[in-house]
């Protein structure tokens, strides 16, 4: 690859989102030199903690930083909450890339205690409409309308997407929907992602509710390769799956756009744990594997994950896997063995 100098926007967020970016950026450092990567990284402000101070979760000068980069890591950020509050810190910069595919993948870790070990699937969750369209509304005083907006043309793409990532898998795709109540808008969802798929010869598709899925992860979740399905259906479905392999707080995401990429763990900002140095880094390290293998580097991307598996099967692990290391420890620990 051709040497380059990349800028990444960071944006530590909120609650434990300083300390598990910071254990990331250990392993960042570690990964920039053993590979030869030149990478410029630049702070950013952004949720709830600059609400006061800017009067937004994503001030303007943050903006500028995020377009003048080539992607971001993101910590967890702490949503506001009610009518007339912000909209999301992370589903504002999800729209403003058009980072239309969130690939959260999920998989059986060695010395982490999920129900299976032999799990391997990854949720392809469409990240610009759906349940998420921001339609939501009084009728009147006693009536609230939300929307799932569902185009053709932003389901074929999410269906291209996850069929593209499923050929150099098992080329299995799990189509998930909702379509025996939404008759309308989700059956356009499954016929656009099957069309979507039409030209891929010797995959096995297959299509499943949102409901019967949420138990047959539970049930055989060895049986899965890619799921993709609509925004809210993969928020939930994601934070089950985490669980079904030990933990929300060891999986990554990556939201993709065609220019654009932004890197996080799939976790909220846990603010009852902010500053003890106690929380899980592994989702936001997970999530830097993601961006290398992004950028290119396959490589690179393997040893985070090979550094990963070594400190869970050595038990550096923190309190939520039962271990007893500190987050900073479990950064220090994977950025030594990169
Ligand atoms: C996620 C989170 C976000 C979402 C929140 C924090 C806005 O739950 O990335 O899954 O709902 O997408
Ligand atoms: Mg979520």
């Amino acid at each position: 690859m051709k040497a380059r100098v990349w800028k990444v926007t960071v944006l530590p967020g909120d609650g434990i989102g300083p300390e598990v970016t910071q254990a990331a950026l250990e392993v960042v450092d570690a990964v920039n030199s053993r590979f030869g990567i030149d990478m410029e990284l630049a702070d950013g402000k952004a949720g709830l903690n600059c609400i006061r101070k800017y009067g937004t979760n994503l001030p303007a000068q943050t903006v500028r930083l995020l377009k003048s980069s080539d992607c971001a890591i993101k910590g967890p950020m702490t949503t506001p909450e009610g009518k007339g509050s912000e909209t999301s810190a992370a589903v504002k910069i999800r729209r403003m890339f058009d980072l239309y595919a969130n690939v959260r993948p999920v998989r059986s870790m060695p010395g982490v205690r999920g129900l299976r070990d032999d799990i391997d699937l990854v949720i392809v969750r469409e990240n610009t409409e759906g349940m998420y369209s921001g339609i939501d509304f009084m009728v009147d005083k006693n009536t609230a309308v939300s929307a799932m907006v569902i185009t053709r043309k932003a389901s074929e793409r999410i269906g291209k997407f996850a069929f593209e990532l499923a050929k150099k898998r098992r080329k299995h795709v799990t189509i998930v929907h909702k379509g025996n109540i939404l008759k309308i808008s989700n059956e356009l969802l499954r016929k656009s992602i099957e069309k979507a798929g039409k030209s891929y010869r010797g995959f096995k598709v297959d299509d499943a509710h949102i409901d019967a899925m949420s138990q047959w992860l539970i049930k055989n979740p060895q049986d899965y390769d890619v799921i993709v399905t609509e925004n809210l259906f993969g928020d939930i479905l994601s934070d089950e799956a985490a669980m079904v392999v030990g933990g929300i707080g060891t999986s990554p995401s990556a939201n993709i756009g065609s220019r654009y990429a932004m890197f996080e763990p799939i976790h909220g900002s846990a603010p009852k744990y902010a500053g003890q140095d106690r929380v899980n880094p592994v989702g936001t390290i997970m999530a830097m594997k993601m961006m290398y293998e992004w950028m290119g580097y396959e490589r690179a991307g393997g040893a985070i994950h090979k550094a990963v598996d070594m400190a869970m099967k050595k038990g550096v692990k923190t309190h939520d896997l039962g271990g007893s290391s500190r987050c900073s420890e479990v950064g220090k620990y994977v950025a030594s063995c990169i």
